[in-house]
């Protein structure tokens, strides 16, 4: 949820600023702004839409060298998108502005008392209400931008990633963050401040990711220096090297980031089992379970919190686990996880399943579950995130960067990475024998082959996509472990081609969502091989005598369901356990395809954004 940029240093700052927020527009794209120090004053220029409309703006206007500037790409929280709520936001004096993430609770009563005090606003927007409250400590205690920034954060209830600057300090930026994340990337003489380290990977390789209530005052040509908000005490902060390339973040020839990304996934699952899964001897290494052998061996109840996508992967871990390890697991939003008082009993562990690893509802139920004592395990694909850092220890998929609003990649390396924990587990609590656990690991060894297969039916996909293009609803059924799949899927259509899209367990379809099949209705089914077939196909034959259209997910050489579906898209044979790792690939490609052929932006979908920072 929206992104910041800002630079420091020696080169032009405008186009780094600029390029640095299109990488960021999977974080928010509805409108967008830039403030630059040029000849002793500020230049601010904003506009309603998306980073390539500022640069139509910014070409009206003269060009300049200015090597300090903050941008900001957003996603709109406290009023709507337009030229006067996008940020950056300016203090009344005209001498400060700032960028902001993250959403400021109580800023209705600041508000209050800053307008009784005078201060009058002309957005909707909580950041404007910020911006101010730090203008007014400064007037009011006369203290330098740094301590001011200190001071009225600490009256500041909800989430920030904020970059500060003011005019009359034209050689500084205050930057600090509680619940959003900030990355500084360290150049030669030269400072970047960023949402995440895309927009300056082509300049720095070491960064420092901000820890929470952490501010850090960037001083052109001096070292960087870090405080706790809370108690303004100094730490030295820990440099990183990025890992991350230029190329892990563009589209490489595809026409979008979704397409790359699901054609990814091959090496993305090859990525996550690397070094831990050792078929030649059998063995899976996972260090994070094995250095806490005691808690998952002795867990009487597993529960999983996750949001969207990832939560789905929790649903597959839920069947898997129950299988494989024999543990009772509960899946929960995390977003209703956090406002129960939920019972967590010391022997429970809890699992938080992320791609981000920023998400502000997976963020806080972790911290409900570590408050009541129990054990967290974190399931991150970005490295170094909130999530990663705050759990008591966990496991990262290997999937990448994940550019594309949908997700595609990072929720099959969830799975991969679950499939990992149930094998070492099963095998460790021995309720797996021995001929299935050694079956199993020959099989998720050859999963990325099998992905490979399911992508060369791309061109196939597309032309049966053809036919839904104009669909108004669509269903998707699935069951056992197909039905979380099914639910993905639906999900999938739903936010990137606006078809509305509801999964179901298959045999739930006679309990109501029957009455809406008629002739114009899509119905996709996942009917494989492994998992009760017979029962789906019955359910198949019902679709079919009340003439919904069919498109099914069948294994390769099926012919029962192809005599009854309209379109049959065909999977490798696999495991019930296993299959989706591979039956969301097809409808991850049907997706697509839809929504492109409707003309919908699929990297970044209407009011949506990748990284969901906010409640
Ligand atoms: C859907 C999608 C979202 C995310 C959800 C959780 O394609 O991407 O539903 O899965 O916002 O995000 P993470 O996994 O980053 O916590």
């Amino acid at each position: 949820m929206c992104g910041i940029v800002a630079y420091l240093g020696n080169k032009a700052a405008e186009p780094i600023v600029i390029n640095g927020l299109k990488r960021l527009e999977y974080r928010g794209y509805d409108s967008t702004g830039i403030a630059y120090f040029d000849d002793q004053s500020m230049h601010t220029h904003k506009t309603k839409g998306k980073v390539s409309d500022l640069e139509e703006v910014l070409a009206q206007h003269p060009k300049h060298h200015s090597t300090v500037a903050m941008g900001h790409t957003r996603w709109a929280t406290h009023g709507v998108p337009n030229n006067v709520n996008a940020h950056p936001q300016t203090s009344n004096s005209g001498n400060l502005v700032i960028v902001h993430n993250g959403i400021i609770e109580n800023y209705a009563s600041l508000k209050k008392e800053l307008q009784h005090r005078g201060f009058q606003f002309q957005s909707d927007t909580d950041t404007e209400v910020l911006v101010n409250l730090i203008e007014d400590v400064q007037q009011q205690k006369g203290i330098k931008l740094g301590k001011a920034v200190q001071v009225a954060l600490s009256q500041v209830i909800g989430a920030y990633a904020i970059v500060v600057f003011d005019r009359r300090k034209p050689n500084e930026l205050v930057a600090a963050r509680l619940g959003s994340p900030l990355a500084i990337g360290l150049g030669e003489e030269e400072f970047f401040v960023a949402s995440d380290a895309t927009p300056f990977l082509e300049y720095t390789k070491n960064v420092i990711y901000l820890e929470e209530e952490h501010l850090a005052i960037i001083r052109r040509g001096k070292k960087i220096k870090v405080h706790k908000i809370k108690d303004d005490s100094q730490i030295t902060p820990y440099i990183e090297e990025l890992q991350m390339s230029l190329e892990n973040i563009q589209k490489g020839g595809y026409d979008h980031f979704m397409l790359k990304e699901i054609f990814e996934q091959p090496k993305a699952i090859q990525d996550t089992l690397r070094g831990r899964l050792l078929s030649n001897e059998g063995v899976i290494t996972l260090s994070s379970l094995r250095e806490h052998d005691n808690r998952f061996l002795g867990a009487k109840r597993i529960i999983i919190v996750a949001c969207g996508t990832s939560w789905h992967a929790g649903l597959v871990a839920e069947y898997l686990f129950e299988e494989f390890i024999r543990i009772p697991v509960e899946v929960e939003y995390a977003s209703e996880f956090r406002y129960r008082d939920p019972i967590l009993y010391p022997d429970d562990v809890v699992i938080a399943i992320s791609q981000s690893g920023e998400t502000a509802d997976t963020i806080a139920a972790i911290n409900i579950a570590k408050e009541k004592g129990a054990f967290v395990y974190g399931i991150c694909n970005v490295v170094g995130s909130t999530i990663s850092r705050i759990t008591d220890t966990g496991c990262y998929t290997h999937a990448g960067p994940e550019i594309g609003v949908a997700s595609t990649k990072a929720f099959t390396t969830q799975i991969t990475v679950i499939a990992l924990i149930g094998l070492y587990l099963g095998k460790a609590k021995g309720t797996l024998s021995r001929s299935a656990y050694q079956a199993y690991v020959t099989e998720l060894e050859n999963i990325p082959q099998k992905v490979e297969r399911i992508l060369t039916s791309q061109a196939f996909i597309e032309t049966v996509a053809q036919s839904f293009e104009a669909a108004q609803n669509c269903i998707y059924l699935g069951r056992g472990y197909n039905f979380p799949v099914a639910l993905e899927g639906a999900l999938k259509l739903k936010e990137i081609s606006y078809i509305h899209a509801e999964g179901y367990p298959a045999a739930e379809m006679k309990h109501g969502p029957i009455a809406l099949i008629d002739k114009e209705m899509p119905v996709v089914v996942i009917a494989t091989k492994k998992g009760h077939y017979e029962k789906v196909v019955s359910n198949i034959q019902e679709i079919k005598s009340r003439e919904g259209r069919i498109i099914a997910i069948v294994s390769e050489g099926d012919t029962q369901v192809k005599e009854l579906a309209d379109y049959c898209l065909e999977i490798p044979e696999s495991s019930e356990a296993f299959a989706p790792l591979l039956t969301t690939i097809p409808l991850q490609l049907l997706s697509y395809y839809i929504a492109v052929q409707r003309g919908c932006n699929v990297d970044q979908p209407r009011n949506l954004a990748k990284s969901v920072t906010v409640e």
